[in-house]
């Protein structure tokens, strides 16, 4: 089976798995700017949290190379210019504001140095957050694999696998890991509405890695977990506040009351990248709200009457009462989690 990766650097361009076309056509989109980056987060051809923060890595580099011919005070300027309109191309996942920050304390820290020195250390780092974001899912894949059962059915939203990631995945990793390690598990996938991760780029990922799963409509879930048929839940996360409360894809909250009704173990999976450690409530959580077209169209075909008017929220916020545990390359951190999160800064 190929791996597949959703984002690569080579010779001063970033490959991307265009996320807008699949599962229909496998295309690649080239950035060779990084306002191609900006653009490329902004409209989702790249999308899950940990990816469009390695995504934002390479647009800092690519804004490093477009200046580098300039005098160290205009490339500096540039490069602030640069990494403040990179780091606000998404709201939520802090993965992205976490890159950014590692690239402004490099600038900040060998400040003294060449440009060229610069330019060459921005894409050392952009290199080690993509080899750090593949060791990470394999080690959470591995903690997460310990709480799955031999005959699991396992219900998950969103895509949180190789296309989120630079990685095998995060709750899609924890499943990878799962079914590589010879479980026999099946997998329920929510199509999540608006933009259909789970159906355009998660169903895919599935039958690529040959996966027994069904594809359901968001509001299947409910009924599958009444019944009795969802042993856990797996979900991943765009923003962890260090109460526990978790930002993820638009749906989730709703899963996890259910969860919470049933007595079905829900779980985050999510690297330590995720956690805001300046962040103590979700209630903090910036939730971008997306376009009404996202709402009203799918693949430019009107499914609403023209002039609606539409709230689509692209995140909500799950509270902590409502998470087993949250599945990191830490170990799977269980409540308090006021107490349990915040040791983990400065390990990260
Ligand atoms: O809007 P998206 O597709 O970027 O949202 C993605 C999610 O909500 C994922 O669950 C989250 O980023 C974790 S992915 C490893």
């Amino acid at each position: 089976m190929k791996e597949i990766i959703a984002l690569e650097y080579k010779q001063g361009i970033l490959h991307m798995i265009d996320q807008r076309k699949l599962p229909r056509q496998q295309e690649t989109f080239l950035c060779k700017t990084w306002q191609e980056v900006d653009f490329a987060i902004q409209d989702m051809v790249v999308r899950g949290a940990p990816a469009i923060g390695a995504a934002a890595a390479y647009g800092a580099l690519l804004a490093a190379k477009e200046y580098e011919k300039e005098p160290k005070p205009v490339f500096l300027s540039k490069m602030e210019e640069s990494l403040s309109v990179l780091n606000e191309s998404r709201p939520t996942a802090v993965n992205l504001m976490w890159a950014i920050k590692r690239m402004r304390n490099l600038l900040k820290q060998y400040a003294q140095e060449s440009i060229t020195q610069l330019v060459e250390r921005i894409e050392a780092e952009a290199d080690a957050i993509v080899a750090a974001d593949q060791a990470i899912n394999v080690t959470m894949g591995d903690y997460g694999n310990s709480i799955i059962p031999e005959k699991a059915t396992i219900l998950t939203h969103c895509n949180t696998g190789a296309l989120a990631t630079v990685g095998i995945g995060t709750a899609l990793g924890v499943v990878r890991q799962a079914f590589r390690s010879g479980k026999d598990i099946f997998v329920y996938a929510d199509e999540t509405r608006p933009r259909l991760q789970g159906g355009r780029l998660t169903a895919w990922e599935l039958m690529q890695e040959g996966i027994p799963a069904s594809l359901i409509a968001d509001s299947v879930a409910a009924t599958l977990i009444r019944d009795g048929k969802i042993d856990v839940i797996l979900v991943g996360a765009d923003r962890i506040a260090t109460n526990g409360d978790t930002a993820n894809k638009i749906g989730t909250f709703m899963l996890s009351v259910l969860a919470k009704t049933y007595q079905v173990p829900f779980y985050i999976v999510a690297p330590t990248t995720t956690i805001d450690f300046d962040m103590s409530h979700g209630d903090e959580i910036v939730i971008e709200e997306r376009s009404s077209e996202e709402v009203t169209h799918i693949d430019g075909h009107p499914t609403a009457p023209e002039g609606i008017q539409v709230y689509n929220p692209a995140f909500d916020v799950t509270p902590h009462q409502n998470i087993t545990g949250i599945i990191t390359e830490k170990g799977i951190i269980r409540a308090p989690f006021h107490e349990n999160i915040p040791p983990l800064k400065g390990e990260e």
